[in-house]
């Protein structure tokens, strides 16, 4: 069974459509990751799914359950980390969480437990006991996961989780999320603009822009998407001869950057093998300090996925396979 599943879901305020139409599916178990420039519709579907705010058109089914039907189940099964939480600043970070504890009905010695617990697990033990308002913002980002985890949920949403966390706080939280994925099973739903995560973190990927999903799957399956067969990075030592070496290769070849002692090429052949080109290297009497074959990273599918089309400056963020100069021309740079 999907843990998610939606069916044309949207939302429009006037004639402005913030979300449009999305269908998607999220399987028991997936860490998905929902990405898109600011705007994008990313904390409206969110809300729209936690039952936080309704669709103007479509569905979904948490679980199984359907939103527009049987919001109170679905309540009892999901935890939601919000865009902005509000805090009662006068509670300790204890106090806040043993509220939203009895809020949920759990009796007070288990709930005494529980609030232990979460606070460990999200590294605030240190200071259960003061007061919110003296919680920097990554405290209280860590208080507000914790609260979202204190019906030991099956399904997680998180809107941008690590947001105003340092780089240590970012990469606890993502240990924490991960055991919960791994250890109990918790299917993961969450938008962030850290893309680098998203591309380990996530089994699947969704991208979303101006409320359309444009993309979604694996990052293979978005790799694909592009077409983007792997190519082979080189840098070789340059010299005078350099030039006249590589005027004629045997396969398409770009030259990415040329310093006093290097030239950086990319060779982008389909079906091209690391030994064909180190042969051909030989034969030429290149000397190579670097060779990897190289796949497109998720930030350079994200841009060139959410390109402005009047974007003048859209070459500089092409990737270097769409580059296919004339050998000659690359010649002349060396
Ligand atoms: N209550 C609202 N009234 C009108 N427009 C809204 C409202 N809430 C959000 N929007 C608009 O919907 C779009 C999507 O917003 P949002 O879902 O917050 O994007 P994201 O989370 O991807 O940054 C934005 O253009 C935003 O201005
Ligand atoms: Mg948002």
């Amino acid at each position: 069974m999907y843990g998610i599943s939606t069916v044309g879901i949207g939302k429009t305020y006037g004639s402005f459509r913030a979300v449009d139409s999305l269908t998607f599916n999220v399987k028991s178990g997936d860490i998905f990751g929902l990405i898109g420039p600011n705007g994008a519709g990313k904390t409206t579907t969110m809300r729209m799914l936690c039952g936080t705010l309704s669709p103007t058109t479509g569905t979904a089914f948490i679980a199984g359950y359907d939103i527009a039907k049987e919001n109170i189940r679905i309540k009892k099964i999901i935890g939601f980390l919000p865009e902005s939480t509000g805090f009662y600043n006068w509670m300790s970070g204890e106090e806040y969480l043993y509220y939203f504890a009895r809020l949920y009905d759990i009796e007070e010695p288990i709930a005494r437990k529980k609030v232990r617990d979460l606070l460990d697990r999200v590294g605030l033990a240190g200071r259960a006991f003061a007061p919110v308002a003296y919680y920097s913002r990554g405290m209280k980002q860590r208080l507000a996961l914790a609260r979202s985890l204190i019906n030991d949920p099956k399904i997680l949403f998180l809107d941008e989780p690590t947001l105003g966390m340092d780089p240590r706080g970012q990469q606890e939280i993502q240990k924490m999320l991960s055991d919960l994925n791994l250890e109990d099973g918790v299917t993961i739903f969450l938008s962030t603009h850290a893309l680098t995560d998203v591309s380990t973190f996530c089994n699947r990927i969704g991208i979303l822009n101006h409320g359309k999903l444009i993309a979604c799957g694996s990052l293979n399956d978005l790799r694909n998407l592009l077409n983007d067969s792997t190519s082979i990075f080189v840098r070789i030592l340059r010299n005078q001869e350099t030039a006249s070496r590589l005027a004629h290769p045997p396969f398409k070849i770009t030259i990415d950057n040329v310093t006093e002692d290097s030239v950086d090429m990319i060779i982008s052949d389909e079906n091209i093998e690391l030994d064909e080109v180190i042969d051909w290297m030989r034969k030429q009497n290149l000397k190579f300090t670097e060779l990897r074959q190289q796949k497109m990273n998720l930030d350079e599918i994200f841009f060139r996925l959410t390109k402005p089309s009047n974007d003048k400056d859209s070459t500089l963020i092409t990737v270097n396979k769409s580059r296919s100069p004339q050998v000659g021309q690359s010649s002349s740079r060396l």
